[in-house]
């Protein structure tokens, strides 16, 4: 194994103006420095990648999650002086080490690998990678001699007016020969107008040396946007949600407003389903075939199986089987198993409750801690008192019973197989088989009262 890689991560994000360091905050649901990670693992980044965090860096330690080795920069005096921190961790390690920055979140594993390879095959004793940018403010740029040689960076508050005019920027990846690089980066001294100590000036030393300097040209310039801003944030948001979002309709997925979908990085979804505007797909949502989601929908860390309709309405840690509808207007909370035909109408919601096959709950009501059996049918305005104040009680409905509408159900509780509750029932006591209940609190209808029959809205 010949390589492996270093993420700057221990700026002071000034420019990012948060509390929090700017690579921790996310991008299509997840923190900016795991997209590096992301891309550098599918490119075959042999080695766990050190990254380089500040003091009480405790947010970035962990949005960078385990499979990785910290060093720790101690004062941020810039670029050239972080990667010096990770020298004691991967000296004579490997032969090439390439160097990244933890904002730099679109770079694409395949030109990490070319990177690597042009690196590799030349012989090069640096290669970085470069692109023309219609606008280059806020970048290095990248001064070549007349035979086109790259002969160093300059960056744009050092820049001459001239030098500002310069399109070819410097993308912020390098790969570079060890240990020239460690010996490189103890001769850099600091910059003259920031006082920092720029990783850029690597290859005005190499230059000077006559060592070999190798660029290679991307070609597609918005992997290179650097995140400084929270405008460039927004502006990465929307090329990764593009990326996203076309890489569902090839996949055959019908996105009707493709910039009003916004679909996170860990989401997969099966071919024929149609999402429809204003829907937020999150976390680790998988969603089945032929479905209809959306519009003004969110799912976060929801399951949908195939042939499902989720229309206006909030999901989050629910598992939906095949043919389910939803909404419009629910909300599924965690810990909710909706079994196959399962219908969940306007204004419901259910939380922690497994809801057997071809039940419906057409209108407005709440489930809790509740296990509801098949084909059972919930009237309008059903709700499961499942909270005494200080303990969570769970709710039993089996096959075929009939909720009638208003049904208070006082947790915990059993109401038996084909069982039903009269309309404004205050349930407190288990209902037997195949009885019917009514009034406040419900006793069983007895032979000689003659009262309504249960009815519930459908
Ligand atoms: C840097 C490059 C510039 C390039 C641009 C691409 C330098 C000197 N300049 O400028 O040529 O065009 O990126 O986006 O490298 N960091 C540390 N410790 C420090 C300072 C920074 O770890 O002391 C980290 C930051 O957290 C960040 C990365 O290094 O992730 C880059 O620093 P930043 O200040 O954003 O550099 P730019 O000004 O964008
Ligand atoms: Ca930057």
């Amino acid at each position: 194994m010949t390589w492996t890689a270093v993420i700057l991560a221990a700026g002071l994000s000034t420019r990012f103006k948060s509390e929090r360091p700017k690579v921790v905050h996310p991008l299509a649901g997840r923190p900016m420095i795991q997209h590096v990670l992301k891309s550098l693992r599918a490119a075959g980044c042999p080695h766990p990648p050190v990254v380089v965090i500040g003091l009480n860096a405790s947010a970035v330690r962990e949005a960078a999650g385990p499979d990785v080795r910290f060093a720790v920069q101690p004062e941020p005096r810039g670029t050239g002086d972080a990667v010096r921190w990770a020298e004691p961790i991967l000296r004579g390690e490997v032969p090439h080490i390439l160097i990244t920055y933890a904002d730099l979140p679109l770079v694409r594993p395949e030109t990490f690998r070319r990177l690597i390879e042009t690196h590799q095959a030349t012989g090069a004793t640096l290669t970085f990678l470069t692109v023309h940018r219609a606008d280059p403010a806020g970048y290095g740029r990248v001064v070549r001699d007349p035979a086109g040689r790259a002969l160093r960076i300059v960056e744009e508050a050092e820049a001459n007016p001239e030098e500002r005019e310069i399109s070819e920027i410097n993308v912020g990846v390098y790969v570079v020969r060890e240990p020239w690089l460690w010996v490189a980066l103890s001769r850099l001294q600091p910059s003259p107008a920031k006082g920092e100590i720029y990783l850029t000036d690597l290859v005005a030393l190499a230059a000077a040396e006559g060592a070999r300097i190798e660029t290679v040209a991307l070609e597609d310039p918005e992997e290179a946007l650097g995140i400084n801003t929270r405008v460039q944030l927004a502006e990465a948001e929307r090329i990764l949600r593009r990326r996203i979002n076309t890489r569902w309709m090839l996949e055959g997925v019908t996105l009707l407003d493709p910039e009003r979908v916004y679909i996170g990085a860990e989401v997969s979804i099966g071919p024929d389903t149609v999402i429809y505007p204003d829907t937020y797909i999150e976390g680790e949502t998988r969603i089945g075939r032929r479905c209809r989601i959306g519009p003004n929908t969110i799912l976060r860390d929801a399951v949908v199986g195939d042939e499902c309709v989720v229309e206006a309405s909030v999901v989050e840690g629910a598992v939906l089987a095949d043919r389910v509808h939803v909404g419009p207007f629910a909300r599924l909370r965690p810990g909710t198993r909706l079994a196959e035909d399962v219908h969940v109408g306007n204004f419901a919601e259910i939380k922690n409750s497994a809801v057997g096959p071809r039940t419906r709950m057409h209108h407005f009501g709440y489930l809790g801690d509740a296990t509801v059996g098949a084909d059972v049918n919930i009237g309008a305005g059903t709700v499961t008192c499942n909270f005494d104040g200080v303990r969570k009680h769970p709710t039993i409905i089996e096959d075929e019973a009939f909720i009638g509408s208003d049904t208070m159900l006082v947790a915990p509780v059993r109401v038996g197989r084909r069982a039903k509750t009269g309309a404004g029932s205050v349930v407190t006591r288990d209902v037997p088989p195949e009885t019917l209940v009514y009034g406040v609190p419900a006793r069983p209808r007895s032979p000689s009262q003659d009262v309504g029959d249960a009815s519930g809205a459908d």
